[in-house]
């Protein structure tokens, strides 16, 4: 009957296993409603490593912070692609990415570490740095008069102004808005990427439903987002953009030379690529920006930082004048901007970091405990459990802009849980082979970002008192959050 039913009975060995009230589906809607709630209450009832039946699936979950190197050590009975590319082909409709199914050769992690880390890193920061300053400075997003306060909402601000120079570092510009400096075609360039952008919102909106499995048939809107935006993506439309990055200019060749895609999978794995780029950046963004903002001591730390290094490196901002610039170096010594970012991510992360057993083995935990793991079931990471654990981060649901600053005003790196040093204890980019590759320019891109506003602008909310808007729970597990609504802020030049 147990069989029959698909309820698993706990072996001699296994961690204690939940299998919730429904069939097939059993604890997911729980899990689902609220991740931290639920976790936070299995971990009390069986201690810190339990199993959960989730849509299927058999999911170990492991909430001793010092065991997540256990697992990231015993990375050879664990399959981590699995997971991803299943997801990717889900959620963008793409032919498998998994060279094992036989459409292409591409190793896609070598892929994205040549392109977005080490040697590939300086150009990305200095497209992005240029764009950022053509957007932010032009008269589109700068109040009519100077001097005179602007109001928008924080996220429609961040969301509009990273997407576009976002966008444009990686995929370049429009050949013709090149050679044509002229308004009317800069408009027509504009007008393309904030209709990308719209799409991008709608698909963005459906993007957990896909990973769950969902046919996107049943989502008429989000359906033709995606497809509108696989349409700008064609080998055809790229080949007439100019000044692309190396992570979209090598993946086109890869596709020509090592897949069997045709023209439209090819296009759709280049919107997963936009997805991957964006989808936590921009609300990562919003929250910096937003508790920024709300904090005047942070506020004032932050643009101290950004004065000292305008004085020591002789640039003056002038919104007429030249751009301002960051070498590498420069951008690395940032650590009040540095803690800023982390705090705000610390607060509105919530990725759950997956791996399948390859096999039937012996997971050993940091406390000599093992157990055992049968083949094809999930053991999963969820970091948001040590980022609100008040033993490691003090009263951890108020923001405080210095909490990775040490004594000496440098990068904190040191934190304890009983009493014991953390190996991990901050985690949105996930773990081990899954790291995203991207963290180190999503990083440098947000804190051009707030350079550029601390540098030339002064921001306040429209209402000092408004309180945090609360996290979007329906995308828990799959990055950073988004809030539940906006926040209005005004700002304005600063004088010279
Ligand atoms: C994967 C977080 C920005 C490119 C991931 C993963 C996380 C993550 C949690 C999955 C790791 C796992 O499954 O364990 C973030 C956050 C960002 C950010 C919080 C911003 C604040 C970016 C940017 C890019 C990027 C700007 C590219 C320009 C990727 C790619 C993957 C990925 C390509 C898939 C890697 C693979 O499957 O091998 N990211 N990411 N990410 N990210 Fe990011």
């Amino acid at each position: 009957l147990w069989l029959a039913l698909g309820i698993r009975r706990r072996q001699p060995g296994e961690p204690p296993v939940e299998n919730g009230l429904i069939p097939y589906l059993g604890c997911a809607l729980q899990f689902g409603a609220n991740p931290l709630e639920f976790l936070r209450s299995r971990q009390k009832k069986y201690g810190h490593i339990f199993t959960c039946k989730i849509a299927g699936q058999y999911v170990h979950f492991l909430c001793d912070p010092f065991s997540y190197h256990s697992v990231i050590r015993q990375g050879r009975h664990l399959d981590w692609k699995k997971f991803h590319f299943a997801a990717s082909v889900k959620a963008f409709g793409h032919d498998s990415m998994d060279p094992s199914h036989g459409h292409t050769t591409e190793n896609l992690h070598q892929t994205f570490l040549k392109t977005l880390q080490g040697e590939a890193l300086p150009s990305l920061i200095e497209n992005m740095m240029e764009n950022l300053q053509n957007i932010l400075l032009h008269s589109d997003t700068l109040p009519a008069c100077p001097g005179e306060w602007e109001v928008d909402g924080i996220f429609a601000f961040c969301y509009k102004v990273m997407f576009e120079s976002g966008y444009l570092t990686l995929w370049g510009n429009d050949l013709n808005a090149q050679e044509d400096q002229s308004l009317a075609r800069q408009e027509a360039q504009k007008a393309l990427v904030l209709n990308a952008l719209e799409n991008f919102k709608e698909f963005d909106k459906i993007f957990p439903a896909l990973v769950a499995g969902l046919p996107i048939h049943v989502f008429k809107s989000g359906h033709s987002a995606r497809e509108n935006l696989a349409k700008t993506m064609t080998a055809e439309k790229l080949s007439k953009r100019t000044n692309m990055s190396d992570l979209i200019s090598l993946r086109m060749v890869l596709n020509d030379t090592l897949s069997t895609f045709d023209d439209l999978s090819k296009a759709r794995t280049h919107v997963a690529l936009l997805w991957a780029s964006q989808a936590n950046t921009l609300p990562a963004t919003f929250w910096t920006l937003f508790y920024l903002i709300r904090s005047t001591e942070a506020l004032k730390a932050a643009a101290d930082e950004v004065k000292n290094v305008l004085e020591s490196s002789g640039q003056r901002p002038d919104p007429k004048g030249p751009h301002l610039t960051l070498s590498r170096e420069q951008l690395d010594n940032f650590p009040v901007l540095d803690s800023i970012i982390k705090e705000a991510m610390r607060l509105s992360s919530a990725s759950l970091n997956v791996r399948v057993a390859k096999q039937n083995f012996l997971l050993h935990l940091d406390n000599k405990e093992s157990y055992h793991i049968r083949k094809d079931d999930v053991i999963a990471l969820y970091p948001q459990m040590l980022h609100f654990d008040p033993e490691i981060y003090e009263d951890p649901l108020t923001y405080k802009y210095d909490r990775y600053l040490d004594e000496n005003g440098q990068e904190k790196t040191t934190f304890y849980r009983e009493g014991r040093k953390l190996r991990y204890f901050y985690m949105p980019f996930g773990s081990g082979v899954t790291k995203c590759p991207g963290r180190f320019f999503a990083v440098h891109e947000i804190k051009q970002f707030l350079f550029l506003l601390l540098a030339h602008f002064e921001m306040e909310l429209l209402d000092p008192q408004v309180k945090v808007p609360p996290l979007d729970q329906s995308r828990a597990g799959l990055g950073i959050l988004q809030p539940t609504y906006d926040v209005d802020f005004r700002f304005r030049l600063r004088a010279l």
